[in-house]
């Protein structure tokens, strides 16, 4: 099976957790996307979905799913989301598309977190994958060097050419060369930096479910 095999699968096995007649928290990225094409084929069965991107509005909106803006709604039953990576704790870390801000948001809002991911993302020790972090441009330098203390090297993050600006006007530091032991105290620390927008590393917002494709389907686990 391959890898975006993988993600179709796990893509439609999390319809298991969509209520009928609920708002459902949406993610981003491409194993998102196989579960929003899905999520289609049971849009007269929900209300709609709460959307943690541009590029996810476009995509659900495209189908014929309503989305609600976040501030419009209460607490949602579910958030689906992938991740970069995660640990057998429900940790992770994510942010690879970009979108960590507003995922973060809706994950808050939701009651639980369904992690979709391939077999590749699930690791021992978070930080292999380098740690997206969204920051104010002006304070972008000093973040940098605030991670150089902590073993990390930040690097802009680029899209042709120029500083990438997320969804929210702001940019994107990947940090690599972290070991992260503790990703609470971590995430927790992090947080205080005058400057950072979010911390990719999702602890206090952790994943209660996974569900991991891999050679032979879906293994379920959960934290
Ligand atoms: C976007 C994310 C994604 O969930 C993460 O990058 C995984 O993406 P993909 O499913 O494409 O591997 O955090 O900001």
């Amino acid at each position: 099976m391959t890898q975006d095999e993988m993600k179709t699968l796990v893509g439609q096995a999390a319809l298991k957790y969509v209520l009928p007649g609920s708002i459902v928290g949406v993610g981003t990225g491409s194993t998102v996307n196989k579960f929003i094409d899905a999520l289609a084929g049971m849009k007269d069965q929900i209300r709609g979905a709460v959307s943690s991107s541009v590029a996810s509005t476009a995509r659900l909106q495209a189908l014929g799913i309503v989305v609600f803006d976040a501030a419009d709604v209460d607490e949602l039953a579910v958030y689906i989301d992938g991740a970069d990576e995660i640990d057998h704790a429900g940790y992770m870390i994510k942010g690879g598309g970009a979108a960590l801000t507003r995922e973060k948001i809706v994950a808050a809002q939701s009651r639980q977190f369904v992690c979709i991911a391939d077999e590749s993302k699930l690791v021992g020790a978070l930080g292999a994958f380098a740690v997206p972090v969204e920051v104010i441009p002006m304070a972008a330098s000093r973040i940098t060097r605030q991670f150089a203390t902590l073993g990390g090297t930040a690097v802009l993050r680029l899209k042709d050419g120029a500083p990438l600006m997320t969804d929210n006007g702001q940019h994107i530091l990947d940090v690599s060369g972290l070991t992260i032991t503790d990703p609470l105290g971590f995430e927790s620390q992090v947080n205080q930096w005058p400057g950072v927008v979010t911390v990719g590393v999702f602890a206090h917002q952790k994943a209660q479910i996974c569900l991991l494709g891999g050679v032979d389907g879906v293994k379920v686990l959960t934290f």
